[in-house]
């Protein structure tokens, strides 16, 4: 070989393993895939290496009540609707109708979802973005919404507090969750990237856990999880996580990335909370004095009983 076929041929070799292409999660990095691991993130955004930037750990000790992070209050999440599931080489996101919206819980304006998406591990494994007390759980659900106002997400994220992401994490269960059969069905129809299919009837509400159960939550401000990292974001993180057989979790590890690998580890590492606070919701404090009244009046009672 020419000695100037080999210099280029090591000067490419090395362009491919400090990554000069498209963004990709630790799990797609390797020597002979060109892609930036979310460490080089901010070479192609540099918004990536600023200091509000998301996912986290929440530490629950540091938390700090707050009374104004009331229950939500979701208007159309019951709605049914046909949505269009996607592979888009990244995660598996589904575009919904902009009706369906969420207020109250401390957010600053009213916003209509706008899409949702999920990210997960290995074959159930640890997958979640956000971690509790450095708990990693085996998936993460976002629904992505814009304040009503607005039109498109790009509008949104040139606001500060353009976008509310309200994210459920979910727990291994004994038996399957049956709300998400059309979701786990589907999943087979776009196991290749750009792949996408209908999915026949889904609300967003049947994906979630009830409502009565979504009062404990926490909040913080912080960016989207993937490039440009926009800081635009309210975060909702609810503590009731969502119930998914290891079946079911597994599935979304047969879908592929665009090189054909499978889709696993699809989450970026936690970032530095740089002197943020979070917030947690009085939900759980609430619920605890409910109780503590009632078994005070149930004892009340009993006590007036004649024996
Ligand atoms: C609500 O939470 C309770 C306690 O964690 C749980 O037993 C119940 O199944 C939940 N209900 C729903 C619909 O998520
Ligand atoms: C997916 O679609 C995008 C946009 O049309 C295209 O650039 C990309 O090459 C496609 N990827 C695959 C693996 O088909
Ligand atoms: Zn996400």
């Amino acid at each position: 070989m020419q000695p100037l076929v080999v210099s280029a041929l090591l000067a490419s070799l090395w362009t491919l393993c400090t990554g000069a292409g498209d963004w990709c999660y630790q799990s797609q990095f390797s020597c002979d895939h060109q892609c930036n691991a979310p460490e080089k993130w901010d070479h192609a955004n540099s918004v990536c290496g600023e200091s509000f930037q998301s996912p986290i750990n929440v530490v629950t000790r540091k938390t700090l009540k707050d009374e104004r992070l009331t229950p939500f209050k979701f208007d159309n999440y019951q709605q049914i609707f046909r949505g269009t599931i996607k592979n888009n080489g990244h995660s598996v996101q589904v575009g919904v109708p902009h009706v369906s919206t969420v207020s109250g819980g401390g957010l600053p304006d009213m916003y209509k979802a706008v899409q949702f998406h999920l990210h997960w591990g290995n074959n159930g494994g640890p997958g979640s973005e956000h971690t509790i007390d450095g708990e990693q759980y085996p998936m993460e659900l976002h629904i992505v919404h814009m304040k009503h106002h607005y039109i498109d997400l790009t509008t949104a994220l040139s606001d500060p507090e353009g976008v509310a992401v309200l994210g459920f994490f979910y727990e291994r269960s004994k038996s399957a969750n049956r709300k998400y059969d059309p979701i786990i069905t589907a999943l087979r129809s776009i196991k290749n990237t750009n792949g996408s299919t209908s999915l026949p009837s889904v609300s967003l509400a049947q994906l979630i856990p009830a409502e009565q159960n979504l009062t404990s939550y926490y909040r913080y401000k912080g960016s989207l999880t993937t490039p440009g990292c926009t800081e635009a974001v309210v975060w909702t993180l609810f503590e009731n996580p969502i119930p998914l057989s290891m079946d079911q979790l597994k599935a979304f590890s047969e879908l592929k990335f665009p090189d054909g690998k499978p889709m696993v580890g699809t989450f970026r590492p936690v970032q530095p909370l740089n002197g943020r606070q979070v917030f947690r919701s009085g939900g759980a404090l609430i619920l605890a004095s409910a109780t503590l009244l009632m078994v005070a009046m149930a004892t009340a009672l009993g006590l007036s009983q004649p024996n």
